[in-house]
């Protein structure tokens, strides 16, 4: 049905209506207010008035939203709603965790949820669609933009990525009617997490392994759980930018994946198609882009420019241009727009919804199941109760927008719960604060280029004095929310500013020191995890940081989080990973030099990918298979049990990897092909099961077609990528 309609819209719509519906515009006035008379504000919204807008972004609230609807829809000649696109990247206003910080927990009932929880705010503020999830597989910490990902595995990536989808849409396509989910992008297609040097638009240079292997299944998986949308990229890929880029869009996506939904470019990646040297002027860019299967142009201001000079040039089949306004046109049927445009244009429920307890109680949930116990000797947590002195130190600590993270359009400075504000909800110790030196000086927005404090130690003694005076010093450091984000790429992964130095100082005054770090990628710290006793990975955990971490810190909730990418020693070994393949040298079997390795650092990482302790230990039992030689197509059975085996009740992630020997291709030395969270009460055991299928146990070859090969294979469980027991079996 829904397809008869677009065609009988499609029937009536000039060239010009049909470009329009490819253009986007940024949000360009304050809408509710005077129209524009000059500049580029007043021809947008010339053009909105003439039907030639088909969708803005970043217009939010009910207000707002409703204002441009009503030009889109009452003065338009077709009147065709506007699909109202946003960021809506971890929550809307009441924010959960960073997605690198929620893809920590390994849970994907709670991270569907929290994309359910993001959705419904948004819905309620006018958004009918999201960029995201991001969906971008790296292994590059520099990149400021692994804060926005799942990690660096295509495994655990393609489950986030199914669970934020289903989250953000619903898990049918006709919940996409509800007014309470928003459309999805997949995002950025293809291969913008491996930008060479991790410095941010740069240059991708990978091989096809890795492409069908590595950064295509989390693509791949929110297609089939029914995304609408994809955005393609800013970077190239065998020369060719993703934005025109045939082969990614036209024959992978819409092609061999049969994607019926419409493809946006980035933010002016049309236009940058020109400075990439692969178009002359704007109309090349254009031509370029349409031919390759863009769809919507973000902020080009390109086919609004071009495209219809182009089509009666004959230089663009209206072929092409049909196609694109029929997969815009269907999606804004999906979403109902066509039946009320006004659907999420509901002041009473906007008010209700935003901010409410509900939501503030699901992003707590998320961002508690986000924190990673890295270390805990000494077992200084969970902390007493009672009869403490607490020393609080870093500027982090009382930070109420830091631990908001980045991409956090909607919502304002200062409206986190802050460590300091959580820590002091525990009343039966005594807790003094300290901030030792400031983290920043200067702006901090999500525009400026951070500077960090390096010359006022001013709060240094202050801080000595109370961590001396202490039994226990819990210091917050790490990275302001903007130091990762798009735009935030690093050469350094230590604490910037003088955090270092500060947590020397304390240490050497008392050495009872728990560590929280708060950071949007993983950090390189050898000194403070061969130092410091107890350190906990919080990242930025959005609304309600301070009661996570509290509630964490204190026993109330015991962490089960483990890292979704690995944490290097130093900048020098990134990219670092745990899937990578062995060399020809992998071991120093002939006692000299001769082998790949480092002569000043381990090649190993400091902390590993699926690291991630527990207030209680666990121990796991002999991993058993079902036979030892199956044919292909057949299950292989994998089981372990597992014992809770310390004094809390707690939950481990079970982890599943295998090794394909020998094949066509060079296979890596370990790729995860499962994982299970347990919940163990005290002395319980439960087994746990896995089930390998042809699924799990291929690959793609370099003209990217699935292969199954028979062969010895290894398989391991346990605990983190590196601590794992092992097994082989045949598949015949
Ligand atoms: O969605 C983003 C994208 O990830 C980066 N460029 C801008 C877009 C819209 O804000």
């Amino acid at each position: 049905e829904i397809e008869q309609k677009v065609d009988a819209l499609l029937a009536k719509m000039t060239l010009e209506e049909k470009v329009g519906q490819m253009n986007q515009y940024n949000g360009f006035w304050d809408v509710t207010g005077p129209s524009p008379k000059e500049g580029n504000a007043a021809l947008k919204y010339e053009h909105l008035r003439k039907g030639w807008v088909g969708s803005m972004l970043t217009v939010r609230g009910v207000k707002e939203v409703r204002a441009v609807q009503k030009i889109a829809v009452e003065e338009t000649r077709l009147g065709i709603p506007l699909i109202i696109g946003f960021d809506v990247i971890h929550g809307y206003k009441t924010l959960s965790p960073i997605p690198l910080a929620e893809a920590a927990s390994w849970d994907m009932g709670a991270i569907q949820n929290s994309a359910t929880t993001a959705a419904s705010e948004a819905a309620a503020s006018g958004i009918n669609w999201t960029f995201g999830p991001n969906v971008d597989i790296s292994r590059d910490a520099r990149w400021g933009r692994v804060m926005e990902g799942a990690g660096e595995d295509p495994f655990l990536g393609s489950k986030v990525a199914e669970a934020r989808v289903k989250g953000f849409q619903g898990s049918n396509r006709s919940d996409l009617g509800s007014p309470l989910t928003i459309a999805a992008c997949a995002k950025h297609f293809a291969a913008y997490g491996f930008a060479e040097a991790g410095r941010d638009y740069n240059t991708v240079d990978i091989s096809n392994a890795t492409l069908y292997n590595t950064v295509m299944p989390p693509f791949k998986a929110a297609k089939d759980a029914g995304v609408r949308t994809f955005m393609n990229a800013f970077n190239i890929l065998n020369g060719v930018p993703a934005t025109g880029n045939s082969f990614l869009q036209r024959d992978i996506l819409k092609g061999k994946w049969g994607f019926d939904g419409f493809v946006i470019s980035d933010w002016a990646s049309i236009r940058e198609m020109i400075a990439h040297g692969y178009a002359e002027d704007g109309a090349e860019a254009t031509l370029k882009a349409v031919k390759a299967g863009s769809d919507m142009d973000m902020e080009s201001h390109l086919y609004i420019a071009e495209l219809v000079k182009l089509v009666y040039e004959g230089k663009v089949d209206i072929a092409l241009v049909d196609d694109a306004v029929r997969r815009i046109l269907r999606v804004k049927y999906e979403l109902g727009l066509f039946d009320d445009p006004y659907k999420y244009c509901d002041e009473k429920r906007e008010k209700a919804t935003i901010g409410s307890k509900a939501n503030n109680e699901s992003v707590l949930d998320m961002a508690k199941k986000s924190i990673v116990l890295l270390k805990n000797e000494n077992q200084l947590l969970p902390l007493k109760k009672k009869g403490q002195k607490i020393a609080l130190i870093g500027a982090l600590a009382d930070d109420k927008t830091s631990p908001l993270g980045s991409w956090r359009i909607a919502s304002d400075d200062n409206t986190a719960v802050s460590v300091l504000e959580g820590m002091q909800q525990y009343k039966g110790n005594e807790l003094v604060y300290e901030k030792g030196a400031d983290l920043t000086v200067g702006k901090t927005t999500f525009l400026d280029e951070l500077v960090f404090n390096t010359t006022d130690r001013s709060g240094f003694e202050a801080a000595k004095k109370a961590a001396k005076e202490a039994d226990v010093v819990v210091m917050v450091l790490g990275e302001h929310g903007f130091q990762s984000g798009e735009g935030r790429s690093r050469t350094n992964l230590d604490l910037p500013g003088l955090q270092q130095e500060l947590l020397e100082e304390i240490y050497k005054v008392n050495p009872n020191v728990v560590l929280v770090l708060n950071n949007g990628r993983p950090l390189a710290l050898p000194w403070a995890a061969e130092n410091i006793p107890t350190i906990v990975e919080a990242w930025q955990l959005g609304t309600q940081t301070g009661n996570a971490v509290a509630q964490v810190l204190y026993g109330d909730y015991n962490p089960s989080g483990k890292l979704p990418m690995s944490f290097p020693r130093n900048v020098g070994q990134v990219p670092i990973y745990y899937n990578q393949h062995s060399t020809g040298r992998p071991i120093n079997s002939d006692n000299n030099v001769f082998w790949s390795h480092y002569s000043d650092v381990e090649k190993t990482p400091l902390f590993a990918f699926g690291h991630g302790l527990s207030y209680t230990t666990f121990k796991y039992g002999i991993i058993q298979l079902d036979k030892k030689e199956y044919s292909k197509g057949e299950p292989v059975k994998v089981s372990v049990d597992i014992t809770n085996t310390g004094n809390y009740d707690g939950k481990e992630v079970v982890q599943l990897y295998i090794r394909d020997i020998a094949a066509s291709l060079s296979r890596p030395v370990k790729e995860l092909k499962g994982f299970e969270m347990v919940s163990l009460k005290k002395g319980e055991t439960k087994a746990v099961t896995f089930t390998l299928t042809d699924k799990e146990l291929g690959f793609y070859n370099n003209e990217g077609e699935y292969l199954v090969e028979s062969g010895t294979f290894k398989v391991f469980v346990g605990t983190s990528s590196n601590n794992v027991q092992e097994t082989t079996f045949k598949l015949r």
